[in-house]
């Protein structure tokens, strides 16, 4: 885990809430895979804001981070610019280890769609996603799944894009032909309880990114606290350092 101040090399505007910053940070990018997140110093705010790390690239030294606005330190972090820079602690958490000897579904919802490309591009080609949002005006990434996906399904909630719907509706049609596969998700909690429970009942294995309130994140404070339960009974676990990536049989989404 590394603590700095690491320079933005470039940002972009990917929707009216929703920003992408590529930094440079070869130290951090090496030890970063995906599905696992930073925590960034956000103005004078004492609690760093939990971004996960969307896209990594080994050769340049980067990591790319996508983050929607959500209140005061958002805010803030939104207005930096190409050349600032900022200080983030990191890499934190489990992340994802896609199993590339099974069929793979991506599953993101809205804002847990970016750590979900990571874990795309890592699969590989062969990789399918299904993306959910509320509207039109909130797409984003897609021409990136696209491009390292052999299948890209989106719906969004209105029907202003893709198919009117959820990913659930999507996910159900896609195990209806073929239950031999593995299922990654992010995204908001009633989409990934869905998720898990179309698995459960279609015996698929799934695992999911758990989109928690945080205030250390390092597994010191009890913010980002999660009942599971195991083979060994009931647990509660710190989603920054358990997690954020949890196999769902153990989730209790009611907790
Ligand atoms: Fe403090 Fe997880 S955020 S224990």
């Amino acid at each position: 885990m590394f603590q700095s101040f690491y320079k933005i090399q470039s940002v972009e505007q990917l929707n009216p809430t929703t920003f992408s910053f590529v930094v440079d940070c070869k130290n951090l990018a090496s030890e970063s895979w995906c599905g696992r997140f930073v925590n960034i110093q956000c103005g004078e705010k004492t609690l760093r804001r939990p971004i996960s790390i969307s896209e990594i690239d080994q050769e340049m030294g980067t990591i790319t981070l996508v983050f929607e606005v959500r209140g005061e330190g958002t805010a803030w972090l939104a207005q930096r610019k190409a050349g600032d820079e900022i200080n983030i602690l990191g890499p934190l958490g489990n992340g994802f280890f896609p199993d590339k000897g099974k069929r793979a579904i991506f599953i993101g919802g809205g804002i847990g769609c970016p750590p979900m490309l990571g874990a795309a591009q890592d699969y590989g080609e062969k990789a399918e996603a299904i993306l959910g949002f509320r509207s039109k005006a909130q797409v984003i990434l897609l021409d990136k799944f696209e491009k390292c996906c052999q299948s890209v399904s989106v719906t969004t909630n209105d029907g202003s894009f893709g198919t009117k719907g959820f990913v659930t509706d999507v996910l159900r049609e896609k195990l209806e032909s073929d239950t031999d596969c593995v299922v990654y998700a992010c995204g908001p909690m009633p989409m990934l309880k869905g998720v898990a429970e179309l698995c459960n009942e279609k015996n698929v294995l799934c695992y999911v990114s758990l989109e928690q309130r945080m205030g250390c994140g390092i597994g010191a404070c009890l913010a980002c606290a999660c009942k599971t339960h195991e083979k060994d009974g009931e647990h509660m676990r710190h989603v920054c350092k358990n997690g954020p990536v949890f196999d769902a049989r153990e989730v209790d989404f009611n907790g």
